[in-house]
C-alpha cells in the first residue's frame, strides 16, 4: 500500500507507518501545491493531510484508490467531508489531545490583549518608554478577574476555557447549539451574551452555520469595553466588519489566532492595530500537543488502511 502525506509529522510519527507500507512525503516545511497532492495521490491508497490543504472533490477524484483521508488537526472545514463519504471515503481528525492547549493559547491571547502586553512590548522595544513618558496612565488596560466570559461555542475548548476562567472570579455565559448543561456557567443566546460580556471568545467549528456568525450587527451589540478572542477559524467572524468596529473604538481590542486568509497578507489593515494582538494559527502549537496529534493522526491512517473504523472519525456517516 502507499500513502502520500502533505508534510513531514512532528515527532517523527510518519516512522509509525510500518508493515511494508511505502510512504511519499513533500519534503518542505509549507504546503505544497494543491495540484502536487492530486499528483500524490494518483495511486495512494491513503492520504495525510493538514487544515490549509484544501481536499475538495475534484483533489479526491485525482484518487481513485484512497481508502482514507487522515487529516492532523480538530477543525476539518478544508475537507469536502460530503464527498468523502459519497465516495466512501473515510476522513480522520485530531480532537481531544489539543483541548487544553488551544484554551491555553486563548487564555493567553485575552490577558495579552485586555493588558496590551504586545503594544506595551513594541513601546518599550521601540524606546518611547522614557522619564518623560512614565505618566501614571501608561498603557492602561482591564483587569480581566471578575469580568464576564461570553464562550460562543461550548464544545471541549469552550469548555477547558470555562474551567480556566474559575480561578479569574468570572461570570461565564456560554452560547451553544442544543441545550447543554455546564457547572458554573450560563447558557444564554448570542446576542445577550455580546451584550453583557467583557471578553467574548470562540469556540465553535467553521461551518455554513457559523461563517459569518460575528458579523456587524453582532460587533455592534458588544460593549465599547469588550475584546474578541478568535482561536478558533477565521471565517467565523466577518473580518472587515472587525476591522470597522476595531478602527472606530466599537469594541476594545482582539486578540487573534485565525483569520480569514492565511497566512495573513502584510496588507491587511489589522496590522496597523495597536489594539490587536496578532498570531500565526499557534492555538495547538506546543510540542507535546502536536506530537500527540501527529499520533492519532497516523492511527486513523493505520485503522483506515486496515480498513477498521478510524479511531477518531469526522464522517462516521460513511460508515451508515
Ligand atoms: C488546528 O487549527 C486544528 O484544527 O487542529
Amino acid at each position: 500500500m502507499h500513502v502520500f502525506a502533505s508534510r513531514r509529522l512532528p515527532g517523527g510519527a510518519l516512522d509509525l507507518i510500518k508493515g511494508g507500507i511505502t510512504v511519499d512525503v513533500w519534503p518542505e516545511p509549507g504546503p505544497p501545491d494543491k495540484a502536487v497532492i492530486m499528483e500524490g495521490i494518483a495511486g495512494a491508497d491513503g492520504l495525510v493531510c493538514v487544515w490549509t490543504d484544501e481536499i475538495d472533490d475534484a483533489l479526491m477524484a485525482a484518487g481513485p484508490g484512497l481508502k482514507v483521508i487522515s487529516q492532523m488537526a480538530v477543525g476539518v472545514d478544508n475537507i469536502d467531508l460530503a464527498a468523502a463519504t459519497r465516495r466512501g471515503i473515510p476522513v480522520g481528525n485530531t480532537p481531544g489531545v489539543l483541548v487544553d492547549t488551544t484554551a491555553e493559547v486563548a487564555w493567553t491571547l485575552i490577558l495579552a490583549t485586555a493588558h496590551r502586553i504586545t503594544e506595551a512590548e513594541r513601546y518599550l522595544r521601540d524606546g518611547r518608554w522614557t522619564r518623560e513618558t512614565t505618566s501614571l496612565e501608561l498603557l492602561l488596560g482591564r483587569d480581566v478577574y471578575g469580568s464576564t466570559l461570553g464562550i460562543v461555542g461550548m464544545g471541549p475548548i469552550g469548555q477547558a476555557v470555562a474551567a480556566r476562567a474559575q480561578g479569574f472570579d468570572m461570570r461565564i455565559l456560554y452560547s451553544s447549539r442544543g441545550r447543554k448543561e455546564v457547572a458554573g456557567a450560563e447558557q444564554v443566546d448570542l446576542d445577550y451574551l455580546l451584550r453583557e460580556s467583557d471578553v467574548v471568545t470562540i469556540h465553535t467549528a467553521l461551518t455554513e452555520e457559523t461563517k459569518g456568525m460575528i458579523g456587524s450587527r453582532e460587533l455592534s451589540l458588544m460593549k465599547p469595553t469588550a475584546y474578541l478572542i478568535n482561536t478558533a477559524r477565521g471565517p467565523v467572524v466577518d473580518e472587515a466588519a472587525l476591522i470597522e468596529a476595531l478602527s472606530s473604538g466599537q469594541i476594545a481590542g482582539a486578540g487573534i489566532d485565525v483569520f480569514e486568509t492565511e497566512p495573513l497578507p502584510m496588507d491587511s489593515p489589522l496590522l496597523q492595530l495597536q489594539n490587536v494582538v496578532l498570531v500565526p494559527h499557534i492555538g495547538s502549537a506546543t510540542v507535546t500537543t502536536r506530537s500527540k496529534m501527529a499520533t492519532l493522526c497516523v492511527e486513523n491512517l493505520m485503522a483506515g488502511l486496515r480498513g477498521e473504523r478510524l479511531p477518531n472519525c469526522a464522517n462516521p456517516e460513511v460508515y451508515e
